[in-house]
């Protein structure tokens, strides 16, 4: 019973909820998206809708087989590690310098069975070290197919996490999601921001201003003044965005951190880290994986928690991210 209930459709917004969504990410915007994913599927002559996900998987999964490297690759894809990085800001107020966030992307929560158990194992390693948590999207691998199967499979891991959890979507997320992501306790930002403090601190005390704006890769709704708008003047900002291509446009507007993901790394690699992708990523080199800079923004592009297409990572092991802020 409860596999069939986590197979159901996503159900479609309510008028109230369609409403609220276009308060928060913008009604333009959200009529883009919701129309974007109904049109993402294939046509294959007007007749048959196919998702290029459904076979990109099951091939490299034959052609790493094949090559007898399937077990070690997998083994990988399952080895989260956990990673701490350091921010120097010049702006961060003294006392929030050690202020840790837990930052998880590209979950792709439902390529595997066995990936939900890894990514609790992961966050029970870290319980009780952050301040807060976030996830810069791609909760789903396969939410072309607009089920619940991977948003379901999340909302069981929510309460793995030891703190306030924030999150953004992904060019394999639906807009849909957001309802049930927040009923889970996902807090998500769309184009919007949250003032963020150590816990249990009073409400007048130093603050963050952690911002998250909606995918600017894919689907492009992404929407960095609006999502900047109640900012103070001096006042720190953190940013979530699935993909790292917003560096440029964070760095105009003097964003003091950027979260991201979405390239995993490459996920597939040679071990000289290069990726094994033909395709190559819309971005220029420093922003794609770990740490960077651009102009005084600082930005950390995660290789991410799963993994997309097939659930195989090769020299480019999974992780999650402490990061820790401190005051320059
Ligand atoms: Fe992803």
């Amino acid at each position: 019973m409860a596999e069939q209930a986590e197979d159901r459709a996503l159900p479609p917004l309510s008028p109230e909820q369609r409403n609220e969504l276009g308060r928060r990410l913008g009604v333009e915007a959200l009529r883009f998206r919701l129309h974007r994913e109904e049109n993402r599927e294939k046509h294959f002559f007007g007749l048959v809708r196919w998702c290029p996900m459904k076979y990109a998987g099951p091939a490299a999964n034959l052609a790493f087989k094949c090559a007898g490297l399937w077990k070690r690759a997998h083994r990988e894809f399952l080895d989260i590690r956990v990673r701490e990085e350091t921010f120097a800001l010049p702006d961060l107020p003294e006392e929030l310098s050690g202020f840790t966030i837990l930052h998880l992307s590209d979950l792709h929560a439902d390529i595997s069975p066995d990936l939900p158990g890894a990514i609790a194992d992961a966050l029970a390693s870290v319980a009780g070290r952050y301040d807060v948590a976030v996830v810069t999207g791609d909760f789903n691998n396969f939410t072309v197919h607009g089920d619940m199967v991977a948003v379901s499979i999340v909302s069981r891991l929510r309460p793995a996490f030891t703190a306030p959890v924030f999150g953004c979507l992904g060019n394999h997320d639906s807009v849909r999601d957001v309802p049930l992501l927040e009923k889970s306790g996902y807090r998500m930002l769309l184009n919007e921001s949250t003032r963020i403090r150590r816990r249990g601190s009073a409400p007048d005390s130093p603050s963050l201003l952690l911002a998250g704006i909606d995918d600017p890769n894919i689907f492009r709704t992404h929407d960095l003044a609006r999502a900047l708008s109640d900012r103070k003047s001096d006042e720190p900002v953190v940013l979530l965005s699935h993909a790292p291509s917003i560096h440029l446009e964070a760095a105009r507007a003097g964003v003091s951190l950027v979260l991201c993901g979405h390239v995993h790394g490459g996920q597939l690699c040679f071990p000289n880290g290069r990726s094994m992708a033909l395709r190559h990523w819309n971005f220029p080199d420093h922003v794609r994986r770990g740490r960077w800079r651009e102009g005084a923004t600082q930005g950390y592009t995660t290789t991410g928690v799963g993994a997309c297409g097939a659930p195989l990572r090769l020299n480019c092991p999974p992780e999650i991210v402490l990061v820790r802020l401190e005051s320059a």
